[in-house]
């Protein structure tokens, strides 16, 4: 059977509860994971974040969540992004954030940002590759944890 794979931003109930599970199979080692995901729910619901996800069949495989930046209004930072590995080399990871990128660009954002833990070089490398640049390494989570902040600034901004 051929299989459908579509990518999109996440509004209705059912897929806000299909992306809560998928959150929730892979704890990320931050602090309160599960009480975060309860939250980005509401807020999702709310429409104070934006989600992105990509769907096979009935099945979510990847997420990208965005939240406009609490310092700096004309930011939209990237909270969470992770493609199922089972999927991982198929370009959907590229392709979500193509569409977070698109939606930033439409609403009038100036720069997207990211986190990445700095033992992970595979995630910063794919951003790298895809435009975006380092902006500093700090402790944001946890005191023996180094984490690689990421930006790229919206294309006409
Ligand atoms: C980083 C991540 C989002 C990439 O998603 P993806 O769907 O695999 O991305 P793509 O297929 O678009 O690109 C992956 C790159 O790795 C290559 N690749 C090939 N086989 C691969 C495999 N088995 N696994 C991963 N990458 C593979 C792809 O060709 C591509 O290469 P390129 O960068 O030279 O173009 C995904 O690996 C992931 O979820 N990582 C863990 C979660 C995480 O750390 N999230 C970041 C927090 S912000």
């Amino acid at each position: 059977m051929r299989r459908i794979t579509r990518v999109g931003i996440v509004t209705d109930r059912d897929d806000i509860r299909k992306l809560c599970e998928f959150l929730l199979l892979k704890p990320e080692g931050y602090p309160n994971y599960e009480s975060w995901v309860r939250k980005a729910a509401d807020e999702i619901r709310l429409g104070h974040k934006k989600a992105f996800a990509c769907v096979r069949n009935d099945e979510m495989i990847a997420d990208l969540i965005l939240q406009r930046d609490k310092k700096d209004r004309l930011s939209l930072e990237i909270k969470n992004m992770r493609v199922d590995p089972r999927c991982e080399g198929n370009r959907i990871g590229s392709r979500i954030l193509k569409l977070a990128e698109g939606f930033a660009a439409e609403n009038g954002f100036r720069r997207i940002v990211g986190d990445i833990h700095s033992s992970d070089r595979k995630t910063i490398n794919f951003f790298l590759k895809r435009g975006f640049s380092v902006l500093a390494e700090e402790k944001l989570y946890r005191k023996e944890q180094m984490e690689t902040i990421v930006f790229k600034d919206i294309q006409g901004h």
